[in-house]
């Protein structure tokens, strides 16, 4: 059911945990199957994602899919990690089961509630 690169990941995640000092978390739940992701963001002064993790109780993929959008959200201006898609955490792991595709809108929705977090505690609209 899951390619290696999944499996990678989920067996040895290298953004799991909680961070210290972070200054939005997202946490995005699926009531059906019960996963639930939970991504902290540390953002700098600039705006910028300088360290991303996650804590996610969940399936393999949900587990691979936190990982990699770690990845993609840091580095990123807290605007432009709005921009990080379902789809492209699924390319990044090489693609996903059908019955596995949800994992990956469950890292996308998030990352996004992390960003409105961070936006909620600047005191701005976004
Ligand atoms: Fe629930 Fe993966 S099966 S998010």
């Amino acid at each position: 059911m899951y390619n290696q690169t999944v499996m990678t990941k989920f067996l040895r995640p290298e953004n799991a945990g909680a961070l210290r000092g972070a200054n939005a978390v997202g946490k995005a739940g699926n009531s059906s199957c019960g996963d639930v992701i939970k991504l902290y963001l540390l953002v700098d002064e600039e705006g910028v994602v300088e360290e991303a993790k996650f804590k996610t109780f969940g399936c393999p993929a949900a587990i691979a899919c936190s990982d990699v959008a770690c990845d993609l959200v840091r580095g990123l201006k807290i605007d432009e990690a709005l921009d990080v898609s379902s789809k492209e955490i699924f390319d990044e792991l090489g693609g996903l089961d059908d019955s596995r595709v949800y994992c990956s809108v469950l890292a996308e929705d998030a990352i996004k509630l992390a960003v409105e977090n961070y936006y909620k505690k600047k005191g701005k609209e976004n």
